[in-house]
């Protein structure tokens, strides 16, 4: 029997505490997501919840993530079923709790998604609804010539232009698929550090 997740963005927040929200999207780069949430949870006063793209699962187990302290929302949790007026909506209450947002990997998929307004997926629905003034970062992920398209040149730019989010990377190296060039995810430390800096997060005293 599957569990009922419910999650409510008012009793999920904690005072004085830095809500960060990974996303993961279907590149290679999302089997970093367990190290992102470990490392951040080094740190003092931070929850963490990660959402994932159907195809993204493939590259990292969920149990990993709720072994560190974190959980993994899908597209499931969104769609439970018997859904009455009042009722949390996931993808509300995520993007309420929010304090960051990570798109840590984001695929060339998701990327067109956001640069077209869709919004078909638990990933993309709280994207569509989230708050301006959230800071979100973008880490695209791909193969060098997906990253090269003239197609991925304009995503981004109306990406960084008119949804005003940060782009960080990629960066170039040899990539999971044999090619050799720009389209790697920025390294997952250097993401983290993002966090760290933006929040002068502290680390707790025990993982010194
Ligand atoms: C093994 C494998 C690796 C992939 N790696 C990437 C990648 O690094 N970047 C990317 O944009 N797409 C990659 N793809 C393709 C995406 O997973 C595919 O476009 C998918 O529809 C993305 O869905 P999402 O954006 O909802 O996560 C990969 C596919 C496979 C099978």
């Amino acid at each position: 029997m599957t569990l009922l997740k419910r999650f409510v963005a008012e009793t999920e927040k904690s005072e004085g505490h830095t809500h960060i929200l990974l996303i993961t999207t279907g590149s290679v780069a999302s089997i970093k997501a367990p190290l992102i949430v470990a490392e951040l949870l080094h740190y003092q006063n931070v929850k963490i919840e990660v959402v994932s793209t159907k195809a993204s699962l493939v590259f990292f187990d969920a149990a990993d993530i709720e072994k560190a302290g974190s959980r993994v929302w899908k597209d499931e949790d969104e769609w439970t079923g018997g859904y009455r007026i009042g009722d949390p909506i996931l993808h509300i209450e995520l993007r309420r709790w929010a304090d960051i947002v990570l798109i840590a990997p984001c695929s060339a998929n998701t990327l067109s998604k956001i640069a077209h307004g869709l919004c078909d997926n638990l990933v993309t629905s709280l994207l569509r609804a989230l708050s301006p003034s959230t800071p979100t970062y973008v880490f695209p992920a791909m193969n060098t010539l997906m990253y090269e398209h003239p197609l991925t040149t304009e995503h981004l730019r109306i990406v960084k232009e008119v949804v005003k989010y940060q782009v960080v990377g990629p960066i170039g190296k040899n990539l999971a698929c044999g090619d050799v060039g720009l389209g790697a995810m920025t390294e997952w430390k250097d993401i983290v550090q993002i966090v760290v800096d933006k929040f002068s997060l502290v680390r707790k005293a025990e993982t010194r």
